[in-house]
Order: structure tokens, then C-alpha cells, then sequence
């Protein structure tokens, strides 16, 4: 989602005369945008801050200014603190606020080095201020959700990005349409929810909104992501068996394989449920693979409770996950508790849960090899002549292929499995057409 705020950013201040660069060092303004879920990725913000300081510095004996923004969730939950570790930063904004970056430049501006603070969850919503997103790529994000209700005990998100908030079902589908107009072949609808969404006129939830999306022109590609294991309701797992568009991989964080650890987490969910959702989603569609997020060291986990957790990894099979150790976000519930597990046996655990994990998705990659699978090709690779996809499942394919196929689904035989990439070339009767071609 912070890929897409970005872009969002980037839309609005392209109407004010500024436009992307990555080189920082002839930048006016440079906007971190931050991550606030884990204490690694907070803590990235203060080392980078130093790096701009800086290039400020730098720029300022040159006789040029430059405005530091810091903008997201640690700007959402630090707020004034970042002022005062950090003197020289311009603006920071929360991650509701971004569509007030003009103005919030013009207070900076004249403010003469106050710095200019904006974390608030504004009446207003983001979204109607925004103008029209420009797409970069073939593949693009669309945020329908934003928020969350569910309150795990390890999690700040509920604090961060505040409460549960859907998108309009009509404002979404113009943007899509708007998207595929500029040439987009795959959405990714996001969401730190995104099967909780529910059009505020009409109920309608997420399968009746993918429906809806399925018959814009252009759209090949449906994706949505991240899941709650709760809210996958029957209509959405019936739209995974009768949407063609809709990619047969989906991320479900299942966190924890014991119940135990999931009932402290405040899951909602056992692992029985998780299961039986899987079930219900392979009867849809038989095809479909499966993507995690896991936690190890959570409060409280026992060696019994982490076996259950390698069990169920080696077990699902999932073809590609996230894992990480337990870091306690300050104010949430499981950073009081008692019995947190030491560092070093969380990075054990870390260690051997990402050694099945990996074993699944390389098994999976090299059973690739030899199939004809259907990419969208979205960026020019390292090698000359060489352009490099998507296949439905996400993995990255590299293929020799002419400029021209930049933008279409088209027919690759996977002739090379890598842990984390494929390549191929193109199929003989390549053109560019069904999404159905992966046997199961
Ligand atoms: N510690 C470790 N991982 C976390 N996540 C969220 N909060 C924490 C935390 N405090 C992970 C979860 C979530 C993903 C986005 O980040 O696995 O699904
Ligand atoms: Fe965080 Fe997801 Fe739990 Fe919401 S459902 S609190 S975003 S982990």
C-alpha cells in the first residue's frame, strides 16, 4: 500500500510543478514514506534522515533548498517526535493527509524551518481530493479498503491507519476503468483488510465489486490483497471458481499453526477454520496457490506451539511467505505481556520455519518447468531483448521476447526454476490469450 500512496503523492504534486526523480541529490523535496509494523523498518527512517540531512546541507551551501517530508504510518505514530529528533524535517504527514501535500508545502515554505506537522484522520476522505491516478506500469495498485477493526494484540496497523473505511464500489470501478483506458492489464486491489470491504450504499462486498471490475475492458488481471481468513465469505470464494480474471494465488496470513498462539494473537480464527477455507477455495478452483505471512516468537510460544507452525507450513505448502519474528510495537496488547521468547530463540525459530517455507516455494518453481504458463510482461529485463513478466502466481519470468509484448498476457514455456524467478521463452502459438493454460 505504501507503493501506491507513493504513486498517489507523485499524482498530486505532478499538478504543482514537481516530477519523480531518483536522483536525491538534485531533488527540491524528498518524502520518505514509512512502515511503522515492524521496529526494523521504523528504526530505517532515523538511519535514512541522516542520509538527507545531509544532502540538504550540501545543497543549502550550493545556495538551494530542499524540503524533507516524512510521511506513512511512523509519521502517523510518532508525529511531533520526529520534529524533534530530526530538526531539519520539513513536513510530516500521516498516511490520511497525503492529498494536503500542496498546502502543507506552501505552510513549510513560509514557516521559516518550523516544520509543519499534519497526522490528522480528516473528516474529508483522501480519495475525493486526489486527482486521477497516472499508471506507470501494466500492472498497478488500487487501494478499496483502507483500516482495520480486528485489533490483533501484536499489530498497530488499527492504531495507525484507524478504523475500517471502504471506497465507494462506484469510485473504485471508475478508477479501474481509468487504469485500463491507460493501457493497465492487472489490478491489484489492496486493502490492510481488503475481504472486509463493503460498499457503504449497497452492501455489496469484495466478490460483488470483483464481479463489477470483470467486465471492464482491458482487465486481464485481478488480484487482491491482504486477507483476513475470517472475512472470506462464500460469494468471494465462489468468485474464484467463476471469474476468470481472478489470479489463482491468494495471500492468507494464517500468523501461527496453534490455536493457542492464535487465540492470544486475537486471530479470530483456528487453525481449522484456516483449513477449511482452503478446502472450499480449492473446490472453486483447483488451480489456486497459496501465499502467507507468519510470525514466530510470539509471547508465549512454546516449542509445541512452533512445531504446530512448521507442521502447518509443511503441510499447506504454500508457495511463497513472509515470515518474520515477533517485534512488540509499543501500545499494542502483546508487547505487555509477560513471556516474551528471547531474541536468540526467535531467530532460531525464524531459521527453520523459513528452511520449510523455502523448500516449498523452490518445489513448486522447479515443478514449472516445462509448463506454459501466462505472463504480463511489465518491465524490460537486465539483457538486452530480454522483457520480464508476471506469471498468474507472481513469480518473475525472464524471457527473450520483442518490446512489443511490454503489456500482454502472453504464452511462456518455463525452460529454467530458480528459488525465486523462472525463465522461459516465448510458446510457438504465443498469443497473448487464455489465463486457464496452468494444469493444476
Ligand atoms: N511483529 C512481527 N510481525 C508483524 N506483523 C505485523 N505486526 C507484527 C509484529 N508486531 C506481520 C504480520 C502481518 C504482516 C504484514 O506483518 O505477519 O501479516
Ligand atoms: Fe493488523 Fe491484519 Fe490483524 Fe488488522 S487483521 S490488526 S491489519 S494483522
Amino acid at each position: 500500500m505504501n507503493v501506491y500512496d507513493s504513486g498517489r503523492m507523485g499524482d498530486v504534486l505532478a499538478h504543482h510543478g514537481y516530477g519523480l526523480t531518483i536522483d536525491a541529490d538534485g531533488a527540491d523535496m524528498v518524502i520518505l514514506n514509512t512502515c511503522h509494523i515492524r521496529e526494523k523498518a521504523a528504526e530505517k527512517l532515523y538511519s535514512e534522515l541522516g542520509r538527507f540531512r545531509i544532502l540538504k546541507d550540501a545543497r543549502k551551501a550550493a545556495g538551494k533548498t530542499t524540503l524533507i517530508a516524512v510521511a506513512g504510518c511512523v509519521a502517523q505514530a510518532e508525529g511531533a517526535e520526529i520534529m524533534r529528533r530530526a530538526p531539519f524535517v520539513d513536513i510530516v504527514l500521516g498516511p490520511q493527509t497525503y492529498h494536503r501535500l500542496p498546502e502543507l508545502i506552501a505552510r513549510a515554505e513560509r514557516s521559516a524551518g518550523d516544520g509543519v506537522l499534519d497526522i490528522e484522520f480528516p473528516p474529508e476522505s483522501k480519495f475525493d481530493h486526489l486527482p486521477d491516478a497516472a499508471p506507470t506500469s501494466s500492472a498497478a495498485f488500487l487501494t478499496i479498503q483502507e483500516g482495520c477493526d480486528k485489533f490483533c494484540t501484536f499489530c498497530v496497523v488499527p492504531y495507525t491507519r484507524g478504523a475500517e473505511y471502504s471506497r465507494p464500489i462506484a469510485d473504485i470501478v471508475a478508477e479501474a476503468r481509468l487504469l485500463c483506458a491507460a493501457g493497465v492489464a492487472e489490478i491489484t486491489l489492496l486493502g490492510q483488510n481488503v475481504n472486509a470491504y463493503r460498499d457503504g450504499d449497497t452492501g455489496a462486498g469484495l466478490g460483488p465489486l470483483i464481479r463489477a471490475l470483470d467486465d471492464i475492458d482491458g482487465l486481464a488481471r485481478l488480484r487482491y490483497m491482504t486477507s483476513h481468513p475470517i472475512d472470506m465469505d462464500d460469494d468471494l470464494i465462489a468468485a474464484h471458481g467463476e471469474v476468470d480474471a481472478l489470479m489463482p494465488f491468494l495471500h492468507l496470513p494464517v500468523q501461527s499453526g496453534s490455536d493457542a498462539v492464535l487465540a492470544r494473537m486475537n486471530r479470530r480464527h483456528r487453525i481449522d477454520d484456516y483449513r477449511r477455507t482452503i478446502d472450499q477455495l480449492m473446490a472453486a478452483r483447483n488451480d489456486l496457490k497459496l501465499s502467507s505471512d507468519f510470525i514466530v516468537g510470539f509471547p508465549g510460544e512454546s516449542d509445541k506451539d512452533f512445531e504446530a507452525t512448521l507442521e502447518l507450513a509443511a503441510n499447506i505448502g504454500f508457495i511463497q511467505a513472509y515470515s518474520f519474528k515477533y517485534s512488540p510495537r509499543p501500545g499494542t496488547p502483546a508487547a505487555a505481556m509477560v513471556d516474551q521468547v528471547p531474541e536468540a530463540l526467535k531467530s532460531e525459530r525464524l531459521a527453520a520455519l523459513q528452511d520449510v517455507l523455502n523448500a516449498s516455494q523452490r518445489e513448486f518453481n522447479e515443478g514449472c518447468d516445462g509448463r506454459v504458463m501466462a505472463v504480463l510482461f511489465d518491465r524490460a529485463g537486465r539483457k538486452d531483448g530480454q522483457l520480464v513478466g508476471r506469471s498468474p502466481y507472481m513469480q518473475p519470468v525472464h524471457v527473450m521476447a520483442p518490446e512489443s509484448l511490454m503489456g500482454q498476457v502472453t504464452d511462456v514455456v518455463i525452460t529454467e526454476t530458480n528459488a525465486n524467478s523462472l525463465g522461459g521463452e516465448l510458446a510457438a502459438t504465443s498469443t497473448g490469450t487464455s489465463q486457464r493454460k496452468i494444469s493444476a
